[in-house]
Parts: structure tokens; C-alpha cells; sequence
């Protein structure tokens, strides 16, 4: 294999075999974790981002994980499952329940009740007509789905999406996903995947200041795909990026116009932004309706593996063809845990709790900002942040080596998350956390991003 094909990638996340990793396991992980760790990667198979890991853990509670030696930290990262907290006790409950009344695995062309409840909850919620919904196991198989339907509907094949974007595995997933990581070394993907840069107002390849002017190249391009390419499809998006970046409410509403004038469908993926993330239910609703909506991950309830799509009545045109001939389509038991994970997010009112604490997290970051040199920029929406570290806030040079250091002194100190892109560090907690756990997730960030700024 070629040194090129070997290279790690940092678009994802943080590189599994850096020596800053191997420092990290040799001072920190145990005995009795070392064993298990070795068993790990003895009999998994290695990828980046899953094996060999970062440590092992034992239990997970709310906005916190425990690893095997009772060490705990608050987590940043949870995968995105953790809406309503990880084993939220009105979640186990609801799954407890399910498991006693002895039906958890629902065969095809039956139902059950926990299904029609989620679903029906769902309807009740989504934004403006969305009401049909089918689900599946997984956030890639959920996309899959919605760009299956976008194809049944529209009778093309083409898709939009954006570079950076990550909509899940498999070929059809990674196909409109933008990333290298999970393009290369595979062969052809499902053709037809135009791709378009996304607005980043901080870091645009063209050197923008003003918002307006990054939004309008970032049309023109989507425009032009949808000429030069046309009978589009679907064009689909996070509405608020992973990273995260935060388009304008001027952009989205661009985008819905050129997919309405051409004749695309608009799937928004809020697999992580949906459920309340990002200080509202769903993240479209701080712009614009899409024709087909993908959930998953705290669809399970911080629980249980579930997903699925949400779209409007006149899409309901599949009688005699499938698009997701998932086995676990009506599972009742991930449908009690997401049932009770949306009741929880409901009443515990943690879409405000999101907006609230989020922008109590964005100022005290912002905070951090004016002390703490390396850091560039601040952004996100709800509790949905990310911080990006720069060598010079002038040329705005990714602080790669730095976000990795800061990442594991934050671990050391108890505090997990993931960087993405290299130099962005993402905070995605718990919606369930409390002021005092941001408190000490700033005060974890400033110490570590001391202590690498002091190595320098
Ligand atoms: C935005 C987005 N879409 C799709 C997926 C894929 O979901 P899953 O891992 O459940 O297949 C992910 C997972 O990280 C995601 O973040």
C-alpha cells in the first residue's frame, strides 16, 4: 500500500495512531483497561475513528461516561445520541415496560403500539404538513431512504450535497457525503453526486467577509450545478453544519426557491441537529420546511439504534415498491425508547434548555476567546458548538497539532469531545446538562488550551 493511501485524514475526527494517542494510552490507560484494550483491538477489525480506541467504558449516566477504573467525563461528543441524556430513567423505564409485555422484535407487515406512538408523535411534531414516516436502524440507511424517495418522486437520479458534509456509510451515504475519508480507496460510489461548497462565513475559499457575499457564490454554485446538471434530484443538507457553521436564514430560503424552480427536492439530514439540538425540535425550523426529513440517533432515546424519515402526505406514493426493507423497521423496543426519549424532551423542555444554556456555553466561550489566543473563532446554534484553533487569528492557519493536544489534556482532565476538520473542537453535550457542568467544561478548556499554549 502507498504512503498516499496510508495517510490519516483529520476531516472526520482525531487520528487513531498519532504519537499525541500513543502518550495518551501509555500514561493514562490502567492495568485492568489495558487488558481490554488489547482484546479490543485484537479482535476488532482496525479503522480509523472506532479501533483501536481511547479507552474502555463501564457505564454511561446523563451527560456523563465512566470508564472501566470509575474515572468519569462529561461528554461533548455522545455520537449525537445523547439528546435526552444517556439512560435517561423515563427511557429505561419505557424500555423495561416494552420488554415485559414481551414484544420487542416486531416481524414485517405487523405493527405494534410503540410504533404507531412514535410515529404518530412524530406527525404531531414535524413542521407543517411533514406526517408520513418510516423508520429504519440506522442515520446512513435513514438517508438512504429519503434519497430513494427523492428518486421514486421525482423519476431522477442526481443528488446535491456539500464537501465536508458526512450523511452516513454505505455507497448511496457516503456518495453525497463530501469528505475524502470515506471517498477514496473505495471505488465508485452512486453515480450522479454533484457537490458544493457549504457557507462558511469564518473560512471561505474566497476570502468573503461580508455573510451576504458568501451566501450568494455559494447560490451562484448551486445554480449552476442545477443548469449544468439538470433534472436534479434532491439537493441534501445538514441545515447547520457538523462543524458547526450557521447559515443565514437569506440562504436557505435561496436554496428552497432554486429546488422549488427546478424541480429538486430539499432532504434535510438532522440526524445530529434535530430533537431539540439546536434550541428548536428541529433545526429546519429556523428556516425553512424541507420535503423530506431524516432523523436519528437520539431517535432512539440515547438508547437504542433507531432512525428514519419524515415527509408529506402527497410523497406517500410507494404502495407496490420498498425503499427501506429494513428488518428492524417497526421494532417496538427502540420505538418505546424513542418515544420516551421525545416525551422527555418534551416535557423536561429541553429545546429551550438547548437555546438557554446554549447561549449562557457561546458567551462563556466567547470568553474564553478574548483570554485564549488560540482560539479563532466561536460558533454554533443551541448546544451545538464548536471552537476552531488557529495559529494566527490573521491567516487563520489551522492549529492542528494544538486542537489534538488540547483534545487530550481535556480528557486527562475529564472532559471528552471530538475535533473535526483538524482544528475544530465540538461541543455537543447532553441537552439534560447543567449550568454548573459548562461551568466546568470552560473551566477544563481554558486549562488545557493553557497548557498547550504554555508547551509552545
Ligand atoms: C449528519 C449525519 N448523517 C448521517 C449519519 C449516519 O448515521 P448512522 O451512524 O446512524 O448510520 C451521521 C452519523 O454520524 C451523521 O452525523
Amino acid at each position: 500500500m502507498s504512503a498516499e493511501n496510508t495517510r490519516p485524514i483529520w476531516e472526520q475526527g482525531d487520528v487513531n495512531l498519532t504519537a499525541a494517542r500513543q502518550k495518551y494510552w501509555t500514561e493514562n490507560l490502567s492495568d485492568q483497561i489495558k487488558d481490554w484494550f488489547a482484546k479490543d483491538a485484537k479482535y476488532f477489525l482496525h479503522q480509523a475513528l472506532s479501533t483501536p480506541v481511547m479507552t474502555v467504558l463501564s457505564q454511561a449516566s446523563g451527560a456523563w461516561i465512566q470508564d472501566l477504573d470509575g474515572k468519569r467525563y462529561l461528554d461533548m461528543h455522545g455520537n449525537g445520541v445523547h439528546n435526552a441524556g444517556f439512560n435517561h430513567p423515563r427511557v429505561l423505564e419505557a424500555v423495561r415496560r416494552q420488554l415485559d409485555e414481551a414484544l420487542t422484535f416486531c416481524p414485517r407487515r405487523y405493527t405494534n403500539i410503540p410504533a404507531v406512538q412514535l410515529a404518530e408523535k412524530l406527525a404531531t411534531v414535524a413542521p407543517g404538513d411533514l406526517c408520513r414516516v418510516l423508520f429504519c436502524p440506522g442515520g446512513s440507511e435513514a438517508v438512504e431512504m429519503a434519497l430513494m424517495l427523492a428518486r421514486m418522486v421525482t423519476g431522477r437520479f442526481k443528488t446535491i450535497s456539500f464537501w465536508d458534509a458526512y450523511h452516513g456509510t454505505g455507497f448511496g451515504a457516503a456518495a453525497v457525503g463530501g469528505e475524502e475519508h470515506f471517498h477514496s480507496r473505495v471505488g465508485p460510489l452512486v453515480p450522479g453526486a454533484f457537490h458544493v461548497q457549504f457557507p462558511d462565513y469564518y473560512r471561505n475559499p474566497w476570502g468573503f467577509a461580508r455573510k451576504e457575499d458568501v451566501d450568494a457564490e455559494c447560490l451562484r454554485q448551486i445554480e449552476q450545478v442545477l443548469q449544468r446538471e439538470p433534472e436534479m434530484a434532491a439537493l441534501i443538507a445538514e441545515p447547520v453544519s457538523a462543524k458547526p457553521v450557521v447559515p443565514t436564514r437569506e440562504f436557505w430560503t435561496g436554496v428552497r426557491a432554486l429546488c422549488d424552480a427546478y424541480g429538486a427536492m430539499l432532504i434535510f439530514d438532522e440526524i445530529i441537529e434535530g430533537l431539540g439540538r439546536t434550541g428548536k425540535m428541529f433545526a429546519c425550523e429556523h428556516y425553512v420546511q424541507p420535503d423530506i426529513l431524516v432523523l436519528g440517533k437520539s431517535l432512539g432515546g440515547g438508547l437504542l439504534p433507531f432512525a428514519g424519515i419524515v415527509t408529506h402526505e402527497k410523497y406517500n406514493i410507494l404502495q407496490d415498491r420498498s425503499i427501506g426493507h429494513y428488518t428492524h423497521e417497526k421494532n417496538a423496543l427502540c420505538a418505546a425508547a424513542g418515544l420516551a426519549g421525545l416525551e422527555v424532551i418534551e416535557t423536561e423542555a429541553l429545546s429551550q434548555r438547548a437555546d438557554e444554556l446554549g447561549t449562557y456555553f457561546f458567551r462563556a466561550l466567547e470568553g474564553l476567546r478574548d483570554k485564549q489566543a488560540l482560539i479563532g473563532n466561536v460558533t454554533g446554534l443551541g448546544l451545538h458548538l464548536g471552537i476552531e484553533l488557529v495559529k494566527d487569528r490573521k491567516t487563520k492557519e489551522k492549529a492542528v497539532q494544538e486542537a489534538e493536544a488540547v483534545m487530550f489534556s481535556a480528557l486527562e482532565q475529564g472532559l471528552s469531545f471530538k475535533v473535526i476538520d483538524g482544528n475544530v473542537l465540538t461541543l455537543r453535550p447532553a441537552l439534560t446538562i447543567s449550568r454548573e457542568e459548562i461551568d466546568l467544561a470552560v473551566d477544563i478548556l481554558d486549562r488545557a488550551l493553557e497548557a498547550v499554549k504554555s508547551e509552545d
